[in-house]
């Protein structure tokens, strides 16, 4: 018998386990995890080392997060979005954006609520919404182009619609909703007096053209907006958990609620590295960009040839790619194939679906490049071993 609670019952263990041993076991490259395989910039590493010795700092931090990365996340948020963030009263610090999403389900989600959740989506928002005894709504992007059909996002309002979840850029399918896209989200929302919980966790990751627009910023949409976002992708820190929550006070309030009988504080160092880091000049960002574009280019020029067949993303460092003219396998089995015999990881979708739309999904898989320009390289040359 399990021992289990029921309300654990239905989840399993993570994908991201599993293929993180099957790469180590072949020595494939591991473009499984979006986590790159580069370090933190030296410069924000020395100030974490500077908090960690100054001798008042290895002590509980505020349950908020300390004065100086609150008034970060509100300068950051005023200069990239002209938001205007009360940084004592709308802005929570949490271990990691997860942290963050989770707080603000608890806080704001009551039994027996919906939650329109877009489809695919990242992995912890279902078992959150079932953790407040709510019930996911969902709403599929349509590939290849990822987007939302507006009848079938229309169709997942009802009377007990109370929050959805809108990430933008969007992992796993690149996409950056367009604003044609983020007003319809809105209109629908203040038509339904729904929140939106915004995950922005790859805001600074756009490519080309493509802007990133907070949703917070569209009329009307600030007081019903909770953001989140963190310091583990544009830092390249995600082993640092820091995140954090902002908006409008009383969101926010609620979401510190369940915050303060989480985690109620993180880890206090790290949060003035994360301060320091937040205010780099404008040149930091566009070289974090500038970087990337790089290797996307790199991860296409991998692509390009082997018969995988994908979009090129808007944002993020995710591209899904579509395996259909290569094998009729499913992608676990494709995935497997591809670690153990061509020696490059990458990740099966099914976890970013409920089994409603499973079938979405199953001709793709998802690759990160999050990683060295050498791994980038070394992909494209184990992967023009796929035959067509
Ligand atoms: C869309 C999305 N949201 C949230 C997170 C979690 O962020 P953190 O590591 O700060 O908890 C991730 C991490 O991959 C993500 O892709």
């Amino acid at each position: 018998m399990s021992r289990s609670a029921h309300r654990v019952e239905t989840f399993g263990t993570t994908i991201f386990t599993e293929i993180n041993a099957l790469a180590q076991e072949h020595q494939a490259l591991n473009l499984g995890q979006g986590k790159p395989d580069f370090d933190t910039p030296p410069a924000i590493l020395a100030v974490f080392a500077q908090a960690l010795q100054a001798g008042n700092l290895n002590q509980y931090a505020p349950g908020p997060g300390t004065v100086s990365l609150r008034q970060a996340v509100a300068d950051h948020a005023a200069r990239f979005y002209q938001l205007s963030i009360d940084p004592a009263r709308g802005v929570i610090v949490t271990s990691g954006a997860t942290e963050g999403i989770f707080a603000a389900i608890l806080g704001l989600v009551d039994p027996g609520d919906e939650v329109i959740v877009i489809e695919p989506f990242y992995d912890s928002y279902v078992p959150n919404i079932l953790m407040a005894n709510a019930t996911p709504v969902f709403v599929p992007l349509h590939p290849p182009t990822w987007t939302f059909d507006p009848a079938e996002l229309r169709a997942a309002f009802s009377s007990r619609t109370r929050l959805l979840i809108l990430n933008t850029p969007h992992n796993p399918t690149g996409r950056v909703f367009s604003p044609q896209e983020l007003s319809l989200i809105a209109d629908l929302c203040q038509e339904h007096d729904v929140i939106v919980l915004a995950d922005e966790v790859y805001e600074h990751l756009t490519f080309g053209q493509t802007r990133y627009t907070p949703i917070a910023t569209l009329p009307g949409m600030f007081e019903r907006t909770i953001t989140v976002s963190s310091a583990g992708k544009v830092f390249s820190a995600t082993g640092w958990k820091i995140g954090w929550v902002y908006g409008p006070p009383d969101l926010v309030d609620a979401a510190g609620r369940a915050h303060q009988f989480i985690t109620f504080a993180v880890h206090h160092p790290t949060q003035e590295a994360v301060a320091y880091a937040l205010n780099q000049p404008d040149s930091f960002y566009q070289e974090f960009k500038a970087m990337y574009e790089r290797k996307l280019d790199l991860l296409s020029a991998a692509l390009e040839g082997t018969g995988l067949q994908y979009q090129r993303p808007e944002g993020t460092y995710f591209i899904m790619a579509d395996f259909s003219a290569l094998s009729n396998q499913t992608p676990m089995e494709f995935t497997r194939h591809l670690i153990s015999k061509i020696g490059v990881a990458c990740i099966p979708p099914e976890t970013f679906y409920s089994a409603q739309h499973a079938h979405i999904g199953a001709k793709y898989v998802r690759f990160s490049f999050c990683k060295h320009d050498e791994t980038l390289l070394q992909v494209k040359e184990r992967l023009s071993q796929l035959q067509r």
